[in-house]
């Protein structure tokens, strides 16, 4: 589990340093949901990077995340758009295996996450809540990450700067 964006590095490093799919991958979510239309489910919307896009280009959003931590950085970032924006999002603090919205979407995302189910029951139990929550049109969108070594490692180097720069080991 992500820790409080004061205490986790993860998360508190998580856009600059962590976050794995870049530009293009993130272009493919922005053009399939362009094809398929909102409104939107976000699975796993992290520090609302993706969600932020999508707000931003009209769509109504809902996400789920379980991490305190990183649902609090993207509520910062939300406080800085406008209230026409913010209407348009609904949030929740919730495993992506069990979450019941009492509404469906025409597309489901989950960027980067679904390997964040550690189980086959959850990720059955994922796969069940998307189903019940897609409109009979409805596409489920997911990659699954395979980075190269050197992510991982260059994204250690980068965190270590950013701890330096703050003057304290992480
Ligand atoms: C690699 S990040 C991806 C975030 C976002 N989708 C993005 O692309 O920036 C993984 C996210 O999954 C969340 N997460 C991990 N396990 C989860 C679970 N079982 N249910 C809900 N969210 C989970 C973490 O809190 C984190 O925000």
């Amino acid at each position: 589990m992500y820790g409080l964006e004061n205490e986790d590095p993860i998360v508190k490093y998580y856009d600059e340093t962590l976050a794995i799919s870049g530009e293009s991958e993130i272009n493919w979510y922005l053009e399939k949901v362009k094809t398929y239309g909102g409104p939107v489910l976000d699975l796993a919307c992290g520090t609302g990077r993706i969600t932020l896009l999508l707000l931003r280009q009209g769509y109504e959003v809902a996400s789920i995340d379980n991490s305190e931590g990183m649902l609090n950085i993207f509520k910062k970032k939300l406080e800085k758009e406008l209230p026409e924006l913010r209407k348009r999002v609904f949030i929740e603090k919730n495993k992506i295996s069990d979450f019941h919205l009492n509404r469906k979407f025409r597309t489901i995302i989950c960027c980067d996450s679904f390997f964040h189910n550690l189980t086959v029951k959850e990720e059955i139990n994922c796969l069940n809540c998307v189903a019940e929550h897609l409109r009979p049109e409805g596409r489920f969108l997911f990659n699954i990450p395979n980075p190269p070594l050197s992510f991982y490692h260059d994204a250690q180097a980068q965190k270590a700067r950013y701890s330096e720069n703050e003057n304290h080991i992480l």
